[in-house]
């Protein structure tokens, strides 16, 4: 594969580490990415094994279509350390990654994921507050927010005024999408529109939501996912986005691929 002409404004089908190989050090201004959070590796019966247990509607209860979420703790913090290695490794010295993550109880303690971020230069904790949610556990308060570690290279500034933002953004999740675990759209133009960024990578894209945030402010993207199913969804999206606007997005409604989740 060549860079930058197999990259830029491409979905890649591939595993998100051997692809980003390819992609020369110091070539990307931007990473903005949510992992899969290893949500069925649970010491509940939440999203454990597949019957659902309290969580029966939960969209994730039947994983990714190529990924089981499902990995030995250990095995997965060493998994996301090498796959930010590689983000970090392709960032221009400008460059910042905003890394979307979930903390959550497990054995009654929380499981932040400081193992995972620990090892790179986290300038800041921004708080993404959803709405709602659902918690039967009467031993801690419902969970509302999920994190986004921002980590950053050296020479990272954000655009003019952006800093006023706040660190904390209350954003509702994106409801009409058929990915498991979609960002809405409105989450990453926050990002995007926060920083002077020309080129975006996102090595987990899923349905491609980093991809349509960066054509709607005139950046460029690339995308990588190991579903091909969401990565043909995700051109889609993107093909449809160039047609028709944001407002009539084709979010994978009409689509006979068959998705897991909801
Ligand atoms: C949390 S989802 C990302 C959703 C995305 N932010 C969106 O807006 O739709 C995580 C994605 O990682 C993908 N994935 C899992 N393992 C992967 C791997 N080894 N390489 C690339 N992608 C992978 C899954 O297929 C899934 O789409």
């Amino acid at each position: 594969m060549n860079f930058p002409n197999d990259f830029v404004n491409k979905i890649i089908e591939g595993d998100s580490i051997k692809i980003m190989k390819n992609i020369p050090d110091c070539s990307v201004d931007l990473v903005i990415t949510s992992p899969p959070y290893n949500l069925k590796n649970s010491t509940g019966n939440g999203l454990k094994d597949g019957r659902g247990g309290k969580w029966s509607n939960a969209a994730l209860i039947n994983g990714y279509s190529d990924h089981s979420d499902n990995m030995p703790n250990d095995k997965y913090i060493k998994w996301q350390i090498a796959c930010l290695k590689e983000m970090f490794r392709v960032l221009k010295d400008t460059g910042a990654i905003f890394y979307n993550h979930k903390w959550r109880v497990q054995n009654g303690l929380i499981q932040d994921r400081h193992e995972i971020v620990s090892k790179f230069p986290v300038r800041q904790i921004i708080i993404w507050k959803r709405k709602g949610g659902i918690n039967f556990n009467p031993g801690y308060f419902l969970p509302t927010y999920e994190v986004i570690y921002l980590i950053t290279k050296p020479n990272f500034k954000l655009a003019p005024r952006a800093n006023a933002y706040g660190d904390v953004w209350e954003i509702a999740q994106e409801r009409n999408n058929s990915h498991p675990a979609p960002f809405p759209v409105k989450l990453i133009e926050r990002i995007i529109s926060s920083t002077t960024a020309k080129l975006i990578l996102d090595p987990f894209m899923g349905s491609g939501t980093t991809a349509i945030g960066a054509k709607k402010l005139n950046r460029d993207f690339i995308g990588i996912d190991i579903s091909n199913d969401y990565c043909v969804n995700a051109r889609k999206r993107i093909e449809d986005f160039s047609k028709y606007g944001i407002e009539n997005l084709n979010l994978f409604q009409d689509s006979n691929v068959s998705l897991c989740g909801k």
